[in-house]
């Protein structure tokens, strides 16, 4: 069996950061999203993956090599345009041949893994299984109606959802959904649909099967959801220090500081990371906050916040929360007259004042 993450797509709901970075290397809890793809993929046992990469294939092949870290093997493989998910498998048809094989999006974090979804894929051998789970909110998502414990149909953002139960970004294929990909038109919004796809398969009288899951699961598309993802994995961590604290600040509950980082003067309250050669200077870090490496912090409160590396924050007389700095980013208080906001901010950046 092999493995297909998707990283390519434009991230436009993640801009300004997706402007000059592949929303998949956004981190979380420092670590790229893509690589808890990458792990969860292999954890399940899957070694040979393949990337789909697009505009930002640069980055991802700089930031994942050929995978030995993991220890698996990456082949990449190039989309044109982000034509759509089904146009992905259509694409990896050369690399997965007549495998059978885990589709996985390379934005989506499952907080359990594949396991039990593999395992049933291989004990069963449908066609087709489908990752779902009950959610508030079905309009927002892909939405599956079942019959007899089995797939009946999918729709797309359905205005009256037929069930509470979301396609989660994990799909399980064998050859058969070639035929699928091959067969079927784009969309109104011009993408090939995997829901389509998987449509037609149904249609065509393929054996297509559920699994539910219970646990935690997100597609980090958007702010929130990048700040929720940041919560939940903090939340796993377990404490380390290899950088120093000095006698005048206090660290407590689960906190991470990584080799050649300070706190200095400082409260870091967990769950917390401070990456490498990162400074904490007279501040307060409070829960569910992520700094990335060469980050200074001084005279400044930052709290559930992801702050990517070479940021600086100095002197801000309010608490920064509920943000997400982009790498080398300055935000400091100035003296120079007359007393003004002034701002160099990206397209599509977001600034909340007090
Ligand atoms: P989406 O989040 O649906 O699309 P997107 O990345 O274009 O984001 P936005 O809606 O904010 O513009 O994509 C899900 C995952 O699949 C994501 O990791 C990107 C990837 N993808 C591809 O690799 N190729 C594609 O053609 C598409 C549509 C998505």
């Amino acid at each position: 069996m092999k493995g297909l993450i998707l990283s390519g797509g434009t991230g436009t709901r993640l801009r300004p950061i997706t402007f000059t970075s592949a929303k998949q290397l956004v981190p979380v809890a420092n670590k790229p999203i893509l690589f808890y793809a990458i792990e969860t993929v292999r954890a399940a046992g899957i070694t040979e993956i393949g990337i789909i990469v697009g505009e930002t294939k640069d980055e991802v092949k700089q930031a994942v090599g050929d995978g030995s870290r993991f220890g698996v093997a990456i082949t990449y493989i190039e989309q044109e345009a982000p034509l759509g998910l089904a146009h992905a498998v259509k694409i990896a048809e050369p690399f997965i041949q007549d495998d059978t094989f885990v589709m996985f999006l390379g934005d989506n974090l499952i907080k359990d893994g594949i396991c039990g979804l593999v395992d049933e894929f291989k004990q069963e051998k449908p066609n087709c299984q489908i990752l779902l789970a009950h959610v508030p909110n079905p309009q927002a998502f892909g939405v599956a109606e079942l019959e007899d414990g089995r797939i009946k149909s999918l729709v797309e953002k359905p205005k009256e959802p037929r069930s509470n139960l979301a396609l989660v970004g994990v799909y399980m294929f064998d050859k058969n959904v070639f035929e699928a990909v091959n067969a079927i038109k784009p969309s109104r919004r011009g993408e090939l649909e995997i829901t389509d796809a998987i449509q037609y398969l149904v249609d065509a009288g393929y054996d297509v099967q559920p699994h539910v899951i219970e646990g935690w699961w997100k597609d980090t598309g958007k702010l929130e959801d990048m700040l929720e993802a940041n919560r939940i994995m903090l939340e796993n961590i377990e404490t380390r220090i290899e950088g120093t604290v000095d006698k005048s600040s206090v660290v407590y509950g689960k906190v991470i500081v990584e080799a050649g980082a300070k706190i200095h003067g400082s409260v870091v309250r967990g769950p917390a990371i401070i990456g490498k050669s990162s400074k904490i200077l007279h501040s307060y870090i409070g829960p569910f906050t992520s700094v990335h490496d060469n980050v200074t912090i001084r005279s400044s409160e930052v709290e559930h916040s992801i702050i990517l590396a070479e940021c600086v924050i100095e002197n801000i007389g309010s608490r920064i929360e509920d943000s997400l700095l982009g790498r080398n980013v300055r935000v400091h208080r100035s003296e120079q007259r007359p007393r003004a906001y002034r701002l160099m901010v990206g397209d599509n950046s977001d600034v909340e004042v007090l």
